[in-house]
């Protein structure tokens, strides 16, 4: 998955744009950005205005929030607002100058981390329980063909026996370790403020039992071969990640889903009123397809049902996810 993704011509090292593959909220709606703005205002304000506001999009893709946001910003905030794009992909030639485009998170934060779709692209080790015990699946590049391989570090078995047991022959654990390693370095990062991570995901209580791993190109899923021509991906134990952030640091945690996260930052997907079809035509259509977006990004099948997992470091959580 290391290789595939992220190697000597893997699929995102190459500057794949993720928008041509899947689609992200950030891709779904300006609506979502708009949201993360009333995030970081209400960030701002818990950090008394700073001189320099961080914002952070981790696994930025092709900067298209970082852009949004910027772009509405007022000028009072655009003038403090440090917009800074982690990304291991190329910069985009199209991406304003004011955003940092760098490949590794910044040492110090203070403001606001967001990391949409960004921990499911963390690589990792799937484990598979076999009449012999766990193994570690290993995997043929070329073809992904499976078979059993050593049996796992004594990390990882901690690490399922926690989060992931496994019961019966077949069972198979994604073993979500390297995330909650990737999102405690983030929010160890973080001086003052709030970092999010949304992302497709499962608790302890309610695991597939044979696993998410799935491959995306040009749009539809294909078999989750890591030969680098396609995004491989796996939900994530966004429960682990809670823990490894209070470890690192997070003194409070709000874990909830994308359709309560935006409806408490005002995002609702009710229809205009039929009325304004006659008194404002255009108003009404204006206001149809807003609801149509904003149902799209609360959608409890779709991206409603994605993880949100906010933790604060320094400050509480923002009033309206505490209230949400
Ligand atoms: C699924 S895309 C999400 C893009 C964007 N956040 C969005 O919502 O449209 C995940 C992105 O994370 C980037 N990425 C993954 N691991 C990374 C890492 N360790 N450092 C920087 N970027 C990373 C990938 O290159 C990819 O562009």
């Amino acid at each position: 998955m290391e290789q595939a993704l992220y190697g000597q011509g893997g699929f995102y090292r190459r500057g794949e744009r993720p928008a041509e593959h899947f689609r992200t909220s950030v891709h779904a709606s300006p609506r979502f950005a708009a949201a993360v703005a009333r995030l970081l205002a209400e960030v701002d304000v818990l950090l008394g205005r700073p001189g320099r506001l961080d914002l952070v999009d981790v696994g930025a893709g092709c900067g298209g929030l970082l852009v949004e946001i910027l772009g509405s910003a007022s000028p009072e905030l655009a003038a403090r607002l440090n917009p800074v794009a982690v990304e291991i992909a190329p910069r985009p030639a199209d991406v304003p100058e004011a955003i940092t485009w760098r490949p590794d998170p910044p040492d110090a934060v203070t403001g606001l981390v967001v990391a949409n779709e960004w921990l499911d692209n963390v690589p990792l080790d799937v484990v598979e329980q076999t009449p012999d015990g766990p193994r570690t699946v290993l995997v043929d590049p070329a073809t992904g063909a499976e078979r059993p391989g050593p049996e796992p570090s004594p990390a990882d078995l901690e690490w399922a026996e926690r989060w992931w047991p496994l019961r019966e022959p077949g069972d198979r654990a994604e073993i979500g370790r390297p995330r909650c390693a990737a999102w405690a370095s983030v929010v160890g990062r973080l001086e003052r403020g709030l970092a999010v991570a949304v992302d497709y995901s499962h608790v302890r209580a309610a695991r597939p039992v044979y696993g998410t791993l799935t491959g995306y190109r040009d749009g539809a899923t294909v078999a989750a071969v890591p030969d680098g021509s396609c995004d491989i991906t796996a939900h994530v134990a966004l429960d682990a990640c809670t823990a490894a952030g209070e470890r690192a640091g997070a003194s409070a945690t709000l874990l909830t889903t994308q359709r309560d996260a935006l409806r408490a930052l005002g995002v609702t997907g009710s229809r205009p009123p039929i009325e304004m079809a006659h008194s404002d035509p255009r108003a009404y259509l204006a206001a149809l397809c807003a609801a149509g977006e904003n149902a799209e990004l609360t959608d409890a099948e779709g991206l409603g049902g994605f993880g949100w997992l906010a933790q604060s470091v320094g400050v509480p959580l923002p009033e309206s996810l505490r209230d949400g």
